[in-house]
């Protein structure tokens, strides 16, 4: 979940890429010890390298971690946060809680829908943007709330939100 006051910067781009099981060993065995316990933070680590978890890495972990590919699944689709699918290098996440519903976050999430030529839950042909709603992230009095690449837009509108994901490439 994004925090209020998050910045993170504009832009920030996660290309689309092969697996590497150097980058895969790096992250289970350096960064976490090889740990079992550490499953969910693996998967986290291995997200954020890929923008998705990839399911030959999903493999390898099974492997490496010597856990049934079962429980690595279990795991990766059980957390909304995960996904399977390659997403696109900047994910838009227009929350649909009560006070963002009715302070307009569907008009919100229809113009963008309309904007990007998809609907929430898919990602653009040229990879560019991912869009999904998500359910109250903590910023109820500041809402619509938009969440872009973690960083969080409070009291957007139909005309805002658009200016905004066009400073995204
Ligand atoms: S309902 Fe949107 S932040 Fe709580």
């Amino acid at each position: 979940m994004a925090g209020c006051a998050d910045d993170k910067e504009a832009g920030a781009q996660v290309e689309q890429r092969e697996v590497d099981f150097r980058t895969l060993d790096d992250v289970i065995f350096t960064r976490f010890d090889g740990d079992t316990e550490d499953l969910i933070m693996i998967l986290q680590a291995i997200q954020k390298e890929y923008n998705y978890l990839p399911r030959p890495g999903l493999s390898y972990v099974s492997t490496r971690l010597g856990l049934p590919l079962s429980r690595i699944y279990e795991i990766a689709t059980f957390y909304a946060k995960f996904s399977l699918e390659p997403r696109g290098r900047n994910l838009i996440s227009v929350c649909l809680g009560t006070a963002c519903h009715v302070r307009g976050g569907q008009r919100v999430k229809e113009r963008l829908e309309g904007h990007l030529e998809i609907v929430a839950g898919t990602t653009t042909e040229d990879m560019r943007f991912t869009l999904e709603t998500v359910r109250c992230v903590g910023c109820c009095s500041l809402g619509p709330v938009v969440i872009i690449n973690e960083k969080t837009f409070p009291r957007m509108d139909s005309y805002k939100i658009t200016k905004k994901v066009d400073e995204y490439h």
